[in-house]
């Protein structure tokens, strides 16, 4: 994103990047950046909403404004405002606020905003939950290049995109961000999903962490767009542990985002990291990031099915050995 960090570990977007005290700890850690977590449109509205005289405990939109996060205290948006500033305050490594929205003003509007608050970038969470059957991909993504641009043109400090895996073709969005000036792009978010409780017959909301060992979506896609893309390249979801971190930055990621991690580790755990990709260098003898990064792209491995369908052909064709008895409970 054109920032300059002292280390490639970024604390990605979450309730832990609130605390002015638990940021501090992340930056004594060697954290390159915080992400505050995201301000979401449905607290913007929901304030609207409350102003609105016309609305009651009964109206079915304010019923579900209040339900969408149903276990999590959310602030407003002039709360969440003054707590980026706070955090601001708190620190010297880079801040970047989130922000995910729906409506096309509110996007801009709140954008401006949290660039007033002093942050050093902004995240734009993209997060489409398909509901109606007649809206094409292809209109779901000219609405987030629109908002884009929106936002670009409307503000100074650099923009970045946060993304789901849940596009048909990835790279060719990708693509387009970059083309319409997206500084970074950070692959994947993990998306929270309703489960169903079979015995009091209700849908529930839990948060869970993402489970370890899911980071080779991203890893591959890291890998694929090194070097054809300007924007910067973040890895993030289910990188628990310094040897992942490693094979994304060898994929070719820029930097990495943990949330996860920080969860089931605790904050310290970016020292760890850290210690870990300069351990893993020292060994193989690298003095710093650029000597490595993407060494292991597709464009810098020899060979050419590296990371496509043949390779996956070739594993399923292969799988003789899930039936050696080490892969059998
Ligand atoms: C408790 C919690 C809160 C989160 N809040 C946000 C948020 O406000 N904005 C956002 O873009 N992602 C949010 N996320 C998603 C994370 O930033 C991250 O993209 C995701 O958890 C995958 O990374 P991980 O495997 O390292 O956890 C949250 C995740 C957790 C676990």
């Amino acid at each position: 994103m054109g920032l300059e960090l002292q280390s490639p570990i970024v604390a990605g977007a979450c309730n832990l990047t609130e605390s002015p005290e638990t940021v501090k700890k992340m930056e004594e850690a060697g954290a390159g950046a915080i992400i505050f977590r995201s301000l979401f449109e449905e607290q913007i509205q929901l304030e609207a909403f409350e102003h609105d005289e016309a609305l009651t405990q009964d109206d079915e939109r304010y019923a579900e404004m209040t339900d969408i996060f149903p276990k999590i205290e959310h602030a407003g948006p002039q709360d969440h405002l003054e707590k980026v500033k706070e955090v601001r305050k708190a620190i010297k490594i880079p801040l970047i606020a989130s922000l995910n929205c729906i409506n096309h003003d509110t996007w801009v509007d709140y954008a401006k905003k949290l660039e007033q608050t002093g942050v050093d970038g902004l995240e734009l969470n993209f997060y489409y939950t398909p509901t109606e059957f007649d809206k094409t991909a292809h209109s779901v993504e000219e609405d987030q290049i629109k908002a884009l641009k929106a936002v670009i043109k409307a503000v100074k400090i650099p923009v970045s995109v946060k993304l789901s895996s849940n596009y048909s073709n990835p790279l060719n969005f990708i693509k387009q961000l970059d083309d319409a000036g997206a500084k970074g792009v950070i692959l994947f978010n993990k998306l929270f999903q309703s489960d169903i409780n079979i015995d009091s017959l209700e849908l529930q909301h839990p948060y869970y962490l993402t489970p370890e060992g899911e980071y080779k979506d991203t890893m591959r896609f890291m890998a694929l767009l090194h070097g054809n893309v300007n924007t910067s390249l973040i890895a993030n979801k289910s990188i628990y542990h310094g040897k992942e971190a490693v094979k994304m930055l060898l994929a070719g990621a820029d930097a990495i985002q943990v949330v996860s991690a920080l969860y089931k580790f605790q904050v310290d755990h970016i020292r760890t990291l850290n210690n870990k990709i300069y351990s893993w260098m020292s060994q193989k003898g690298y003095r710093n990031l650029n000597e490595f990064k993407g060494v292991m792209s597709r464009k810098n491995v020899s060979d050419p099915f590296a990371y496509r369908r043949s390779q996956y052909v070739d594993i399923l064709l292969n799988s003789k050995q899930l039936f050696d008895k080490k892969y059998l409970p």
